[in-house]
């Protein structure tokens, strides 16, 4: 393994939170080892399983499969169906929400709810009218969490932290040019940061080396008292579509 696939294995790690490589990580870093002590330091003392880096040539058929009729958390036993995600998945452009609604549950599709039709509202009329020619299909859409949190409360860390794995796995398989993070939640899984919505917006970050825009979730744009927020979300997301497709 080399220095840079080093690196990308500890960030994959770093990424979900598992601070013993962070410790491996820094040891690396302040005292350059020979990189198979820290692969050593690594396997020798997981503190949780480890879920398998993900492969080279992963695909999303493959992530898919992997996740299968998952159990790994306490979400599974009230699910009615696991919603994956949908949408072009050579996108280079990847919307990351909470995680699913009823109408989500029911159907195994994300965003087909109410908040959905105001999403498939924003990515088409806003790429209407500045003369991009995409759809809702062309770009691709999934959550932080695949099943679907009881009452619609927010997803739990250690819920965030085992499903992430598969978000990861699939926005480095789709390897988009740009990531929009929609409320919250997408944001602390993809920046690992508490911050609040309305400082992160309008501005790029990064997961790894891939641009991310914070927005406003489409739900929290639904309430009606959040008019001022609807303007700035068609704002940034008018800045994440020239981004991409000018
Ligand atoms: N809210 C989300 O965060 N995701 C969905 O798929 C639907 C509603």
């Amino acid at each position: 393994m080399n220095r840079e696939r080093l690196r990308q294995a500890l960030e994959f790690y770093r990424d979900l939170g598992i601070d013993e490589i962070r410790l491996a990580e820094r040891r690396e870093a302040a005292r350059p080892a020979p990189v198979e002590t820290v692969i050593a330091e690594v396997k020798k003392e997981p503190v949780v399983e480890l879920p398998p880096l993900a492969p080279a040539e992963d695909t999303m058929e493959a992530i898919r499969a992997d996740i299968g009729d998952c159990r790994r958390c306490r979400l599974c036993e009230q699910r009615n169906k696991i919603v994956f995600g949908a949408g072009n998945e050579q996108a280079p452009l990847v919307f990351v929400g909470e995680g699913p609604g009823a109408d989500e549950d029911a159907q195994g599709l994300p965003f087909v709810g109410r908040a959905g039709q105001l999403l498939t509202q924003m990515i088409e009329g806003t790429s209407a009218k500045e003369g991009i020619p995409i759809q809702r299909a062309d770009v691709y859409i999934c959550n932080v969490v695949k099943c679907r949190p009881p009452e619609n409360r927010t997803p739990q860390p250690d819920e965030m932290e085992i499903c992430g794995q598969f978000l990861f796995r699939q926005l480095m398989a789709i390897r988009p040019k740009a990531i929009c993070a929609l409320g919250s939640t997408a944001a602390k899984a993809l920046l690992g940061t508490k911050d609040v919505v309305m400082r992160l917006r309008g501005q790029w970050h990064k997961w790894r080396d891939i641009p991310v825009m914070v927005t406003y979730h489409p739900s929290y744009l639904l309430r009606p008292y959040n008019q001022n927020a609807k303007r700035e979300a068609w704002e940034d997301l008018k800045k994440v579509l020239h981004y991409v497709y000018d």
